[in-house]
């Protein structure tokens, strides 16, 4: 009897599902091991998605609010029916610890309930003319509809919740959306799209395509994508944005985020513990990951031991392991690379207190202090699980050194004192400041998104729904005010 070969996973094409003219394979990041094959569509299978996405915009739009809304409600639902499942899911493909990929289900529930929340609300704001004598009985009604569909390119670190940061207002403003999840993880992707297809919405209004970052070039400036929200690397964010001058980019690119230790903060245990865990959850793939320790010289003898020690304890190994905290990176290529600049820093003079190794696609958590500042790992971003450890004097040098950055993403400070919170606010070149945790503390419901190299545009629900439409007036002139 012929051995009987799973199809694979079939892509979303105008919301139906469909194979593709070829396969990609996605495999584990800890062993290798194949974990899916995915159908990939060809170019008349994109050009049908764009189509369909075009041609529903306009019904789509005047859809009625409580139909998104209760879409957007279902998608919620079925996450959260089924987070252990979809936890496993992302954790085969993205190599997350299973705890830190069950937490990214429990987030895109919420992203989804916000959405459906948000849906409902916002009529528009009536705007009295008359504070001027050419505008007497005139008044606007200002109301937000959509630019167009939505191209939403989705990074590999949060293979679902990143996606549904995408998907999920576009969907509450009536915009259609396409999503080019990334290569090496579009599993979580592709089953989302099997929760939107269980929805009343209409054909077209999201399509799911895995094919290849070099192929995405005609969706990037196809004009019936007016929108791009793209989450990624530094390099492919601006480029991306520079073959599509005239869209609407909105863009969540990396960082090489700072914590910053005051002289006042008085809890270093937990201090240390917050930053040993937020380098290195998800082996420091995160774009608001601790890299940059900036400590004040009056509590660095006490905080720096505890750090180390703190990082020393986070087991590593296979993320399906209960007991594991840091998994592996998403390929070893990247674990080379991240080997290299703890090499090049230690090169460089950088002392190493802890870890440093590399093995396979794991990296060894690990802790880096005196890094000249020209040193890959202070200047780029590592995306890869390791913290290095300037000390300064006073809040003054300790901002110039988190500023001394091409990014700007988020920064974390641990102070109880109000007034240097609210310099750190005012002072830090950064989309926000977290007093008193890490910069890797991130609602989804807030807005997110950086300054200078981390990108443009906001994300957080409302403030995605904000960029995905524009302002319209319409002026009612004769109006009795
Ligand atoms: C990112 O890596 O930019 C996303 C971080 C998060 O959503 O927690």
């Amino acid at each position: 009897m012929d051995a009987i070969t799973p199809q694979p996973r079939p892509c979303w094409i105008a919301g139906h599902p469909e194979q593709g003219v070829r396969e990609i394979t996605v495999h584990h990041p800890y062993d290798g091991t194949e974990v899916a094959t995915v159908a990939v569509p060809g170019p008349e299978q994109v050009e049908r998605a764009v189509a369909a996405a075009a041609a529903v915009a306009k019904e789509f739009r005047q859809t009625p609010a409580h139909v998104r809304a209760t879409a957007l409600e279902h998608v919620s639902r079925a996450l959260g029916e089924r987070i252990e499942e979809i936890a496993e899911t992302i954790t085969a493909e993205n190599g997350k610890p299973l705890k830190w990929a069950e937490i990214e289900v429990r987030r895109a529930v919420s992203v989804f309930k916000f959405a459906a929340e948000e849906a409902r609300r916002g009529g528009g704001d009536l705007q009295r003319l008359d504070t001027d004598a050419n505008g007497v009985g005139r008044m606007a009604l200002v109301r937000r509809v959509p630019r167009g569909p939505v191209l939403a390119v989705a990074p590999f670190n949060f293979p679902l919740n990143l996606v549904a940061h995408k998907v999920a207002p576009a969907l509450a403003v009536g915009a259609p959306v396409i999503v080019k999840p990334a290569s090496a993880t579009p599993l979580s992707a592709l089953l989302l799209g099997e929760l939107l297809a269980e929805t009343d919405l209409p054909d077209g209004v999201f399509s799911v395509l895995p094919v290849k970052g070099g192929d995405m070039e005609s969706l990037v400036t196809d004009p019936r994508l007016p929108v791009i929200s793209f989450t990624g690397s530094t390099g492919v964010g601006w480029s991306l944005m520079e073959s599509a001058p005239r869209k609407h980019v909105v863009m969540e690119l990396g960082s090489n985020s700072a914590a910053i230790v005051c002289a006042d903060w008085d809890d270093l245990d937990q201090a240390a513990s917050r930053i040993a865990t937020f380098g290195n959850y998800q082996a420091g793939q995160s774009c608001i990951a601790v890299q940059r320790v900036v400590v004040d010289r009056a509590v660095a003898d006490d905080f720096v031991p505890k750090l180390v020690a703190a990082v020393a304890a986070l087991k590593t190994g296979d993320p399906h392991d209960p007991e594991v905290e840091v998994g592996p990176l998403i390929d070893e290529d990247n674990a080379v690379r991240v080997k290299e600049w703890i090499d090049e820093a230690i090169s460089l003079g950088a002392k190493l207190h802890v870890g440093g190794g590399r093995s396979g696609t794991t990296v060894e958590p690990t802790v880096l202090e005196g890094v000249p500042d020209d040193a890959a790992v202070w200047r780029q971003e590592v995306f890869g699980p390791v913290l290095v450890v300037s000390v300064v004097d006073g809040t003054t040098e300790a901002f110039a050194a988190a500023n001394d950055s091409e990014y700007g993403l988020q920064a974390g400070v641990f102070t109880r004192d109000v007034k240097v919170a609210f310099a750190a606010a005012a002072e830090l070149e950064v989309g926000g400041v977290i007093v008193g945790d890490v910069p890797s503390y991130r609602a989804d419901q807030m807005p997110y998104g950086g300054v200078k190299g981390s990108g443009t545009g906001r994300e957080g629900v409302k403030s995605a729904m904000e960029d995905f439409t524009e302002e319209r007036t319409m002026v009612l002139t004769g109006i009795q005010l």
